[in-house]
């Protein structure tokens, strides 16, 4: 099932995954949709999400753009009037969207294990939806740093110059291993636009 109408589109897509322990206490956490001919999950151990996850065997991306909703999940959970049901499933009730995925092991390595997702139920709240995607962060931060570079194309400072240079390098990184083709393709204008 494509989930580009729920928000999650190429790359990864940074979500905030809703879980629940096997007595029903909902847990929500930032963690990335990896969409690689089909959809999975790579979860670390140590996190209450992976947890959750190898006891119920189920997840919820919730779709949101709420940047304090991310720092928040990230570091504590989120309190319980965040949370409501779909399906039965903890949800978040201000996510754009909602995707609940059935977990299957896929592999493992020494500190994750990768889950494949099949999708249960989803729902759209809100029209014109799109995750948090790395990728396209990082080409509004790179593009930024490219015009900073152009407008002061003949004062900046050498050393200055590599930093930012350095910082779209980075940025570049993160297209390679977060962005869909549009991404891609948009790192190789700007780079053009740079190298100049
Ligand atoms: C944008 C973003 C994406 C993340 N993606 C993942 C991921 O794909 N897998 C993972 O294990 N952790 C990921 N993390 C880290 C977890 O969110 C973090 O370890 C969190 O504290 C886990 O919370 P929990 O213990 O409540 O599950 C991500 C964090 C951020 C901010």
């Amino acid at each position: 099932m494509e989930l580009s109408e729920y928000g999650i589109g190429e790359g990864i897509s940074e979500v905030i995954a809703t879980t629940q322990s096997e007595e029903g206490e909902p847990n929500a956490a930032p963690i990335g949709i990896i969409n690689r001919e089909g959809y999975f999950v790579r979860l670390y151990k140590g996190s209450k999400t992976l947890s959750n996850v190898l006891k119920t065997h189920k997840i919820a991306a919730n779709v949101s753009n709420d940047a304090v909703l991310f720092v928040i999940s990230a570091f504590k959970n989120l309190s319980r009037e965040h949370f409501t049901r779909f399906q039965g499933f903890p949800v978040l009730r201000d996510a754009d969207a909602w995707v609940i995925f059935k977990c299957e092991p896929a592999s493992s390595g020494e500190d994750f294990f990768e889950f494949k997702l099949k999708v249960q139920a989803a729902k759209v709240n809100r029209k014109g939806v799109r995750a948090i995607n790395r990728g396209l962060n990082a080409i509004i931060e790179a593009t930024i740093l490219a015009t900073r570079l152009k407008v002061n194309e003949n004062d900046t400072k050498e050393g200055q110059k590599q930093r930012i240079l350095r910082k779209i390098a980075y940025y570049e990184g993160i297209v390679e291993k977060c962005g869909g083709e549009r991404e891609k393709e948009a790192m190789k204008i700007l780079k053009m636009f740079v190298m100049r």
